[in-house]
């Protein structure tokens, strides 16, 4: 069953579920004692991450209000959405922010809910007047959705003459003409992401909700471990475990900057996926067991290099 509706009528919260084989829908009502079961269920698939859970609960909660209030006639701006994502790589700011622009389409916040992730290389240009014309493209495609922009720092990268000035100010302009039906979130390296506001005042006030994502431990990382190996219904043996908390422990110790936290994790998954099958092919056994079990020896480290 997957969510395919979420729909706010007289204080009851009705989510429409879909089961994508049968095509039989199933509705279900949450009660109103349950104000955050929404944005709950939506972000229960992360493992850890309370800060930014706390942070999206406080976030739909002044949405919600705003709401209320202006369907009494109250004074209430619609919110803006825009926001700033500060982490490390492999924290889950991407996979974090795909989700919500599933989330604020179910809400009736943004009328299409696509994602479109970009880059420097998609907003800058190369001679006068071509940044702006892209940076206007890619917020034309994104109306109605997310436009999610990583390293964004890196639009500061050659100071006052380099065109990525010509990108930020093309977006802060249009972020306040479309901000009823376009998020922006902006996102990198805390540290990188400090310095780049700090290089352009006046931007930081234009982001209500800035969230920090915080490193993974090693409990946690396992646990997306399991979590990854599930969902493609494969499980680790007692042995492959112990393997990958050990690689995982000493990975850690070298205090490398460059680890990726989550994105690791995908990486040893995937080659244990790999070496699984390749093990299969040369033992020529293939119980259900053997393809199943994802063992010791498909646990190897992972090196980028
Ligand atoms: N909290 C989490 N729970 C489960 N998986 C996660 C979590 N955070 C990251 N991942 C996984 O780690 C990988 C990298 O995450 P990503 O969103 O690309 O990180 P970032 O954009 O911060 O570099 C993805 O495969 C994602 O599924
Ligand atoms: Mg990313």
């Amino acid at each position: 069953m997957e969510t395919q509706k979420i729909q706010h009528k007289n204080g009851k919260i009705n989510i429409i579920l879909r089961d994508r084989k049968s095509g039989t829908q199933e509705q279900q009502s949450v009660s109103t004692n349950d104000h955050f079961s929404v944005i709950d269920e939506a972000f229960a698939p992360f493992i850890g991450l309370h800060r930014m859970k706390q942070a999206m609960r406080e976030v739909y909660a002044t949405i919600m209000v705003n709401e209320k209030r202006r369907a009494l006639g109250m004074t209430g701006s619609k919110q803006v959405l825009h926001m700033l994502f500060k982490g490390n790589p492999g924290t889950g700011k991407t996979t974090v922010a795909r989700c919500l622009a599933k989330l604020y389409h179910q809400c009736n916040l943004l009328s299409k809910g696509h994602f479109i992730e970009a880059e420097r290389a998609d907003l800058v240009g190369e001679y006068i007047g071509q940044t702006a014309q892209k940076t206007r493209a890619l917020i034309q495609k994104a109306l109605g959705g997310i436009l999610f922009i990583d390293e964004a720092y890196s639009l500061a990268r050659g100071g006052n003459k380099d065109f990525g000035k010509e990108a930020v100010d093309t977006l802060v302009k249009h972020m306040e003409d479309h901000q009823h039906d376009f998020v922006l979130i902006l996102a990198g390296y805390p540290l990188e992401m400090d310095r780049f506001l700090a290089l352009n005042p006046g931007l930081k006030s234009r982001f209500p909700f800035i969230l920090e994502f915080e490193n993974y431990n090693t409990t946690q990382l396992m646990e997306m471990a399991r979590q990854m190996a599930a969902k493609k219904e494969y499980q680790l043996t007692t042995d492959a475990e112990w393997k990958l908390k050990y690689l995982l422990n000493e990975k850690l110790a070298e205090e490398d900057w460059n680890f990726s936290n989550g994105r690791y994790i995908r990486n040893i998954m995937e080659q244990a996926i790999r070496q699984h099958a390749f093990r299969l092919m040369q033992s020529g056994s293939f119980t259900a067991d053997d393809l199943f079990y994802l063992r010791a020896p498909d646990i190897q480290p992972y090196d980028v290099t």
